[in-house]
């Protein structure tokens, strides 16, 4: 049943994040075109926005280290729409190697701590901006969008509590760089609803309004959910994904999987909100996927459906 609640904005985006941020972190590797599949059945869903891969050292991350070929066979089936979905750049290397395929969109990563900086970039906290700082310059003047990711926004393994002014420094930074929008971490889902209201109004007391960011929340606490309600009664509209409930991120071992998207689509439906996405398709498509990885999706809603 749908019933509206007064308050909350009318449509939301989501940007969905299973390819990338759900399978970075499985251990056995996910044949390229297991992959590829998954990114068209994911379009084919109604999914707006499907961040497909990382040009990252393959080294960092070797589950995607296939992203040029990935990429690659996607252009040839699906052309200039294969282009649109976008790709983590952590560096100008990075930033080499999608502007040789063409890609139009791109993602940096900076981290709100001293030490996630160090063990997911190489890079202290300072330093990390020197790596984004040419990338995002190159990547703005050859006209692609740049999304600016900051990790460990709530809480961090290392450093616990993170302070919202320290969130809304790395975040502003970014922007200055070139950032279009800034997607807010809970790398670890330590968040709860009120934190979430703190840092978007730090935001906005810094000048940086609710439409320019995303949440990205991971569900290790159970609590994405009820930060998604804090986030829309804030005015936020672009919520980060991933179908199935997939993924992690290998240099936060205490990092479960993101919020997933059928649990979010289940949400925004019975509160009325538009998103304009197939539920039962992306449902469908995480069955097919734990058949894939051979174990079955986290989501309590894929298990409800299925
Ligand atoms: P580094 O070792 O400092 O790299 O790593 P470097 O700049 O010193 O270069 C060393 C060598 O690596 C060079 O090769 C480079 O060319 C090569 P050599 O000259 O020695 O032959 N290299 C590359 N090769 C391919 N692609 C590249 C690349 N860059 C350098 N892009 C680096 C620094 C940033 C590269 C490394 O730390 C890295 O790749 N980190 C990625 C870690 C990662 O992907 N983490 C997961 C994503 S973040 C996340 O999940 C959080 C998020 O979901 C939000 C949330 O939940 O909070 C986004
Ligand atoms: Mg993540």
């Amino acid at each position: 049943m749908v019933v509206p609640e007064p308050g909350l904005p009318d449509r939301v985006t989501i940007y969905e994040v299973g390819p990338r941020d759900g399978l970075q972190n499985e251990a056995t590797t996910v044949p390229t075109e297991v992959k590829a599949e998954f990114v068209r059945r994911l379009l084919a869903a109604g999914l707006p926005i499907v961040e497909a891969t990382s040009f990252v050292h393959p080294k960092w991350v070797p589950q995607l280290a296939d992203a040029a070929d990935l990429m690659t066979g996607l252009v040839a089936d699906l052309g200039d729409t294969a282009r649109e979905l976008p790709v983590l750049v952590p560096n100008e290397r990075g930033l080499d190697r999608a502007l040789a395929l063409g890609m139009r969109h791109v993602a940096v990563f900076a981290s709100a701590t001293e030490t996630f900086a160090q063990k997911n970039l190489n890079r202290t906290l300072t330093s990390q901006f020197e790596m984004f700082q040419p990338t995002m310059v190159r990547a703005r003047d050859a006209g692609l969008t740049v999304r600016g990711y900051v990790s460990m926004c709530f809480g961090d393994p290392w450093e616990g509590a993170v302070d919202v002014d320290q969130v809304v420094g790395v975040g502003t930074h970014l922007l200055t760089l070139g950032a279009d929008q800034l997607s807010l971490g809970d790398t670890i889902g330590v968040a709860t609803p009120g934190h979430v209201r703190a840092l978007v109004e730090a935001f906005g007391d810094a000048g940086v309004g609710p439409e320019r960011l995303a949440l990205h929340f991971h569900d290790t606490y159970g609590q994405a959910l009820t930060n998604v309600h804090a986030g829309l009664q804030a005015g936020v509209t672009t919520y980060d994904a991933s179908a199935g409930g997939l993924g992690g991120c290998p240099y936060a071992h205490s990092a479960t999987g993101n919020l997933a998207t059928e649990d979010l689509l289940w949400f925004l439906t019975g509160l009325g909100i538009e998103h304009g996405v197939d539920l039962d398709a992306v449902a469908a498509t995480s069955v097919w996927m734990a058949g894939q990885l051979g174990r079955p999706s986290p989501s309590a809603v894929v298990r409800a459906l299925a």
